[in-house]
Parts: C-alpha cells; sequence; structure tokens
C-alpha cells in the first residue's frame, strides 16, 4: 500500500487526503464545558478565599494526587514561583535545574536571586541523574526537575540523591498530568510540585496552575506570595509568624480565573480516561515504528511506567540516512502530516539570552554572578535538534487520525532515499 507509492514531496499520492483528518484539536470543547462554564458564571467570577469552585478543585486535586495541600494558580508560571518562594531562598543559593525544559521551570528562580545550576539530559531528554550529583555544593538546596512530554524522570535515583544530600525536591510536572512512577503519581515525590493548566496541556482551564504539597509552611508562604488578605487571614494559622503579613502578603496577586478552574474541574473526572487511551495510542506508535534505525523512541523498560504521554517526541538521525531533519520533516508535512512539529522555545536553557547574560534584567546577578554558553550541554543540544513531535490523541474516535501519523512517518522512514 503506503509503502510502495512515492513520497509526497516527490510527487506522490498523500497519506492525509484532507487537513481536518490530520488536525489536533485540543481542548476538546462540548456542551458538559459550555454548562460548567456558563453554572460558574452565574455563580462568582472571582473569588478571594478557598471556597465554590476553587475549594472544589483544590480537594479533588488533593485527592487524586494523595497530597495534603492544593493551592490554584493564574498560570503554571506563578505556581512555579510559589515553589521557589516556599523555600526561603537566599540570594547566591543553588538550584539545580535542567537544562532542557520549557524556560518557567527555571525563571521564577531568577527573582530570588538563586543560581540556576544546569544538568545534562538522559536519553528520553530529563535531567540526568548522575549529573546532579555532580553539580552538588555546599551551597545547594533543592533540585527541580520537569518530567519532559510526560515521560517520568528517574525517581528512584533522583530522590536517593535528594534524601542522601538532605536536597529539597521540586517537580514540574506540566507535562506530567496523571503520568506514575511505579504505582505513584508524578507530583507526589517532590516537597512541592507544580502543574501547567494552560490550553495546551491534557489538564487545562485554559489558563491556569496549581500547586501541592504535604508541608505547610511551605502551602502558607505559596499563599503569601499570591493570595492575599482572605484567603491568607482564612488558612495561615493566627499563631504562625507569618500571620501578621496575611493582609499584603508578598503583594502579588495570582489568583486563578473560576472560570478556566470550573474547565478544569470538568476535564479533572476525564483525566484517567484519556491516559488510558493515550498510553495504548503510544504503544502502537512504538510496536510500529521501534525497527527504524533512523529513529529512536522514548525508552520506557518499566511497566510500572506510566507516561502521561502530552507529547510523542523521538529522535531522528541524520547520520543515519544521509538526509537532513529539515528535509526528513518537510516530506512529513508533505504527507499532511500538519501537527508533526520541531519544538522550539523548549529549548536547552543555555541558548537563550536570559542564561546568558542575566544580570542584563536581573541586577543581583552583576554580584551572584552565573552565565550560559552555546555549547555546554552538548547532550540536550542534540536532542533539541533531532527532535520531532507529534501529538498524542486521547479518545477512541481519534484513533484514525493517530494512525494516519504513524502511516505516514513509516511512510517517509521506508522510502528515506527518496530524499536523497
Ligand atoms: C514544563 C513547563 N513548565 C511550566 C510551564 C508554564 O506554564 P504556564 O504557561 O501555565 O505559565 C509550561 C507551559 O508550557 C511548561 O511546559
Amino acid at each position: 500500500m503506503y509503502m510502495k507509492n512515492k513520497l509526497a514531496i516527490n510527487g506522490g499520492g498523500k497519506i492525509v487526503k484532507y487537513e481536518a483528518q490530520a488536525k489536533f484539536n485540543w481542548p476538546i470543547v462540548d456542551k458538559k464545558i459550555e454548562q460548567a462554564v456558563i453554572r460558574q458564571l452565574y455563580k462568582t467570577i472571582s473569588i478571594y478565599n478557598k471556597s465554590d469552585i476553587f475549594e472544589k478543585f483544590e480537594n479533588l486535586f488533593c485527592k487524586y494526587q494523595k497530597r495534603k495541600y492544593a493551592l490554584l494558580f493564574n498560570s503554571g508560571t506563578s505556581a512555579i514561583h510559589a515553589m521557589f518562594v516556599a523555600l526561603n531562598l537566599k540570594p547566591g543559593d543553588e538550584v539545580i535545574c535542567p537544562v532542557y525544559t520549557f524556560y518557567a521551570t527555571v525563571t521564577p528562580l531568577l527573582f530570588t536571586g538563586a543560581i540556576p545550576i544546569f544538568c545534562d539530559i538522559d536519553e528520553n531528554g530529563n535531567i540526568n541523574p548522575y549529573e546532579i550529583e555532580k553539580k552538588i555544593t555546599k551551597k545547594t538546596k533543592a533540585v527541580v526537575i520537569t518530567h519532559m512530554w510526560g515521560i517520568p524522570c528517574q525517581m528512584d535515583k533522583i530522590l536517593e540523591i535528594c534524601r542522601k544530600n538532605r536536597l529539597v525536591l521540586l517537580e514540574d510536572c506540566s507535562h506530567a498530568h496523571g503520568a506514575e512512577y511505579k504505582g505513584k503519581k508524578l507530583g507526589s515525590f517532590g516537597d512541592l510540585s507544580a502543574w501547567s493548566l494552560q490550553g495546551q496541556k491534557i489538564l487545562t482551564g485554559g489558563e491556569g496552575g496549581v500547586l501541592t504539597t504535604n508541608n505547610k509552611e511551605y502551602y502558607d508562604r505559596a499563599l503569601l506570595l499570591g493570595h492575599y488578605n482572605k484567603r491568607c487571614k482564612q488558612e495561615i494559622s493566627p499563631d504562625s509568624p507569618l500571620y501578621k503579613f496575611a493582609v499584603t502578603g508578598m503583594g502579588l496577586k495570582y489568583r486563578a480565573h473560576p472560570l478556566a478552574v470550573a474547565i478544569a474541574n470538568e476535564y479533572l473526572s476525564r483525566l484517567d480516561k484519556w491516559l488510558a487511551i493515550k498510553r495504548i495510542f503510544a504503544q502502537r506508535i512504538i510496536i510500529r515504528l521501534k525497527n527504524y534505525a533512523a529513529i529512536t523512541l522514548p525508552q520506557i523498560n518499566n511497566q510500572k511506567i506510566k507516561p502521561s504521554w502530552y507529547a510523542f517526541v523521538f529522535q531522528y538521525h541524520e547520520n543515519k540516512t544521509g538526509v537532513s531533519i529539515n528535509k526528513f520533516y518537510q516530506a512529513l508535512k508533505q504527507e499532511g502530516l500538519v501537527e508533526v512539529d520541531q519544538p522550539g522555545s523548549t529549548c536547552p536553557l543555555n541558548l537563550l539570552p536570559l542564561f546568558q547574560k542575566p544580570a542584563e534584567l536581573f541586577p543581583i546577578y552583576r554580584q551572584y554572578k552565573f552565565s550560559y554558553k552555546k555549547g555546554e550541554f552538548p547532550k540536550a543540544e542534540s536532542f533539541y535538534n533531532n527532535a520531532v513531535k507529534i501529538p498524542v490523541w486521547a479518545r477512541v474516535q481519534d484513533w484514525p487520525a493517530m494512525k494516519l501519523y504513524i502511516d505516514g512517518i513509516e511512510k517517509v522512514l521506508i522510502n528515506i532515499n527518496e530524499l536523497k
């Protein structure tokens, strides 16, 4: 069938016959979402404390994650900011960070004056635990990790390192809603964890974020950062030394929008069903494509490791085919695979001006100097340059779309010599 066909880029028939077949429409909006928004709209669209839809979502999320405290934010970035502020970091403290992540995993740290110490990656693009160990100094206070594209980091090793060195562990789970590592949900390993609820995310409210912890002092500090007055008065104990700041908090306002939370609340009830389908689809991708030497697929070596499959990201090797990644990518697009993507802003952070010349925007780094350069993290830079990303659909009825991507990628791989 398609295997014998000429590639579309060379004038052959396309795998995708019309564009709508291959579109990934996310989030899924339907009557139930519409009703949830309208219901909330007539109740209230500004909530000052832990009540109404905030209370409902946070309690459900605590239960889902088996954590004591959950706190909603207006974005994942704000929730990550709160994780760093919760630690009461001082200028010059060091926090070990993944070099390959979306930048908001690290950018809020710059407001504390602490120094991000980057680590190169493992085979899946996640922070490499051995690199973490190498970078620990007397100034290291914490480790932050991101489960990239929904694939769990090497948690056994990371937990061991953090325990041994008494380091606080923070998880950025923005790609990994509902993912599991050996029977435990990601986000329940860290001392603090944060999720984005932004529009592309598996669990979304359009914009939003959420933080969890089991530690009341961390929780109180996270409240003070962005949830001043009523909520701080409601939840921080009058006996706490932090209570005197309840009216102003730290002066920022990071509250979520109730309509966003109403949406996320409805989606939370669908999350596990979606993840089950995504896992079946990802398995089918792996079975069909695992034997092509031109690509390397994510390595999941234990059945108890259950990614969320936020996206399916694989590596393409120019040196094995003699065909550039750009040509490969163009050939996929010509087959009609419109959602094939080369991640752009999610890049090794040492390539970004903010981490090369931080002092120009954050004067504190004239004193606590750090500066990264291109070429310092070869594994992450290579992973980034070779990455090809496709969506993973979440509903049974979307299998035909998912299959088109598998067929299209296989067609291009089989006929790769046509691209020379
Ligand atoms: C890994 C990661 N961390 C943090 C964020 C920031 O979340 P938000 O856009 O909700 O601020 C994102 C968003 O794309 C992300 O992918």
